[in-house]
């Protein structure tokens, strides 16, 4: 049975160890809060994904979706594997062209794509634009004729399918702004004027993100199948979007690579296309990363106890955005430990990274890790309360630690 790889962190002789790298001696001169990620542990989850689709009936193509981390070294370590890209903007496009990743495994998605977007994604010709309403069609095909060139376009269906994930990241029912319905599709099909400098090479949908059983995916997959037989055109690829969910806390249980390529490979009987699409990005990133931060001080009010560090939400946002629960190791074990919630410095009672945990009391300079924060951890960092971005760390196969922020 395969088993899901296993967080690069842990315990030995009381220290805590990132693969082999003791980190309290590692990261002495590292300025904190940073992301360390692993470059083994993502080359590992890179060639699992891989390797399950490889013993799928059909051909198949790999879009890393750019948005869960899109830093330049770990793209070009995607790109040295042959993975393609999703992107959301012109800023992903630019990004992942100087990766290096090859145009043609380019998949532009987002509801909100402007014209020098989509002027950027023609110029560069990528896979496919994928279109979410029949106003976006327009303009492409608008902008197509004044190039005179023909846009490789994709539709994104939205198959209206209920999802059990955080509210703020389901996307495949008709309230969310995602997707075109089956009969928008039909109609835009039917309008010729459309089409002059369009044209059809796929469907896609993306029904949500952190997907922890199969149930909604194994529904919304048959309904793209069904929908690629009812439009009744050869089609280059049929792309099942991202969502794979991961294991953040010790109780959940994410469906393993297997059952989820099995899943979309018994539910696409269609036989109008060539190949699968698949953007995961969580799944590929999550554990490779982990979000490392020093203890300011603690603090105990009305016998509440406070581990302060200098990391914040700024830095890694997705307790305070989804209430998630991410996996906090202390630098050392002790066989003391007090209850703490985990806070950052920004002014708002949102910046806490766990209530309520157990954890040796740690001095000032100690620190933490946060876990699985590969995924969706710097990627939605921002500079508010005027905080500096967090670094960029990469340990390499070869063992050396090796500062990859952006410049
Ligand atoms: N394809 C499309 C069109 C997407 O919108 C997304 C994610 C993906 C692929 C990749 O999904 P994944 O395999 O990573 O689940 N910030 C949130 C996640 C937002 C996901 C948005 N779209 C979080 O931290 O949970």
């Amino acid at each position: 049975m395969e088993r899901r790889p296993k967080s690069p962190l842990a315990f030995k002789n009381n220290k805590l160890h990132f693969q082999n790298l003791n980190l309290e001696q590692a990261i002495s001169s590292i300025p904190t809060p940073f992301y360390l990620y692993s470059q083994e542990q993502l080359e590992k989850n890179i060639i699992s994904f891989k390797d399950h689709a490889d013993e799928l009936d059909h051909e198949f193509l790999i879009c890393y979706a750019l948005k869960a981390n899109s830093n330049l070294r770990l793209l070009q370590i995607l790109e040295r594997h042959n993975i393609g890209a999703d992107i959301v903007s012109g800023g992903e496009l630019e990004q992942a062209l100087k990766a290096k990743i090859d145009n043609s495994k380019i998949i532009f998605s987002g509801v909100g794509k402007q014209d020098y977007e989509i002027e950027k994604a023609l110029d560069s010709q990528v896979l496919s634009i994928n279109i979410e309403s029949i106003e976006e069609l327009k303009s492409v095909n608008a902008l197509a004729r004044l190039k005179k060139k023909c846009a490789k376009i994709a539709f994104r269906y939205n198959p209206h399918v209920e999802v059990s994930t955080h509210k703020h990241i389901s996307t495949g029912s008709n309230k969310h702004k995602f997707g075109m319905s089956r009969d928008d599709i039909i109609q835009a099909l039917n309008d010729s004027e459309l089409w002059s400098n369009c044209k059809l090479i796929g469907l896609s949908i993306h029904i949500g993100s952190q997907l922890m059983e199969l149930s909604a995916t194994a529904h919304a997959v048959s309904k793209l199948s069904k929908l690629a037989d009812e439009i009744g055109i050869q089609l280059d690829f049929l792309d099942v979007g991202g969502g794979l969910g991961v294991d953040y806390d010790q109780n959940d249980s994410a469906p393993s690579i297997k059952d989820y390529m099995q899943t979309v490979q018994t539910h696409l009987v269609s036989s109008n296309f060539k190949r699968i699409i698949f953007e995961p990005g969580r799944r590929i990133m999550a554990d490779a990363g982990v979000f490392i931060s020093r203890v300011i001080r603690t603090k105990t009010t009305a016998g509440h106890n406070f581990l302060i560090v200098d990391g914040g939400m700024n830095d890694f946002a997705r307790p305070s955005l989804y209430g998630a629960g991410h996996a906090i190791y202390p630098s050392r074990q002790a066989t003391e430990v007090k209850r703490f919630d985990v806070v950052g410095p920004v002014c708002e009672s949102a910046d806490c990274f766990a209530r309520g945990l157990e954890l040796p009391e740690l001095n000032a300079g100690e620190f933490i890790a946060i876990a699985d924060t590969g995924a969706y951890g710097r990627s939605m960092s921002s500079t508010y309360n005027l905080r500096a971005l967090p670094k960029e760390i990469l340990l390499t196969k070869k063992g050396e630690l090796l500062d990859i922020t952006p410049p």
